[in-house]
């Protein structure tokens, strides 16, 4: 099983849509997978078309682990998921030893079982839940805009993954920057994705996220982009960041339920 976390200090840079439609070309290339909102907005688990759960039944409950209460999964149609409550909001003002950095990593460790791919969806900030996230990865994705705040914010991210890196998870071994709403009609959106490449080489993924209507769309009814419209641009590019991240661990095939009638790339 791997984790997988996407984050950016920076605010609507796709995170939330990355996390969703990722999930969902990796579920349909025959993984298994769960989703974890820990964004205290919970724009996830509403574009998925969840109610906002009783807290008890929310991913809160991976930081409140001396209750013994464990949040149901939700069986959505392509991924399963652990809804996010506002109340992580208030909590985290109770999260402040060095030790709470530890909690979803021993969760998912101890209690999550059955899944190839855990994903974290995180909040735009540095929160004890995004450092969480981080602690419990192999495998950090930060979304980033080819314009120039974003970028900044992107570097930013990646040295608070680093650090965590060097200082807290040793196993956080790929940390890769996604280029998302990308316009190649745009030269700033190219020189952005070159600059990014000479600073960081291969930590940029090779695979991009270009502007795609569908995905807006489709993340506002509770559906993914392969619900919406499979032949999408952003339904081909989201199977080929899948691809990328599979190639990454040897996921070749289901780890947990053998292969499925979709595995293998869902576009050639
Ligand atoms: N490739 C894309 N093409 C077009 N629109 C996109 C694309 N990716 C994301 N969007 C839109 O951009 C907006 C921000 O995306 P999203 O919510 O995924 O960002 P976020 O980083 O999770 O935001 P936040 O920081 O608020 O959590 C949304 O309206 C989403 O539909
Ligand atoms: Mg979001």
């Amino acid at each position: 099983m791997i984790t997988l976390t996407v984050c950016n200090h920076k605010g609507g840079t796709g995170k939330t849509t990355t996390s969703i439609n990722l999930s969902a070309a990796l579920a349909l290339g025959g993984y298994k997978v769960l989703v974890v909102d820990l964004d205290p907005q919970g724009f996830l688990t509403r574009m998925m078309g969840q109610p906002e759960p009783e807290v008890s039944a929310s991913s809160l409950m991976l930081f409140e682990q001396e209750l013994g209460v464990k949040p149901p999964i939700i069986q959505l149609p392509t991924f399963d998921l652990i809804p996010s409550s506002p109340a992580l909001s208030t909590a985290q003002r109770r999260l402040t030893k060095p030790t709470d950095v530890l909690w979803a990593k021993e969760y998912i460790q101890s209690e999550i079982k059955g899944y190839d791919v855990v994903v974290l969806d995180t909040a735009a900030a540095v929160t004890v839940y995004s450092l969480n996230a981080l602690v419990a990865s192999d495998l950090v994705v930060i979304p980033v805009l080819p314009e120039y705040q974003p970028v900044i914010g992107a570097e930013q991210t990646y040295q608070t993954v680093k650090m965590v890196q060097k200082k807290l998870n040793p196993g956080l071994t790929v940390c890769r920057f996604l280029f998302t709403m990308v316009d190649g009609r745009k030269r700033n959106h190219l020189a952005y994705r070159k600059y990014l490449r000479e600073k960081y080489g291969e930590d940029v993924l090779n695979g991009i996220i270009r502007t795609c209507t569908t995905l807006s769309v489709s993340s506002r009814d509770g559906r993914t982009v392969y619900d919406s419209n499979p032949t999408a641009r952003g339904a081909i590019d989201y199977a080929n960041l899948a691809d990328e991240v599979i190639s990454y661990f040897n996921l070749e095939e289901s780890q947990v339920s053998g292969p499925s009638s979709h595995a293998g790339p869902l576009y050639s």
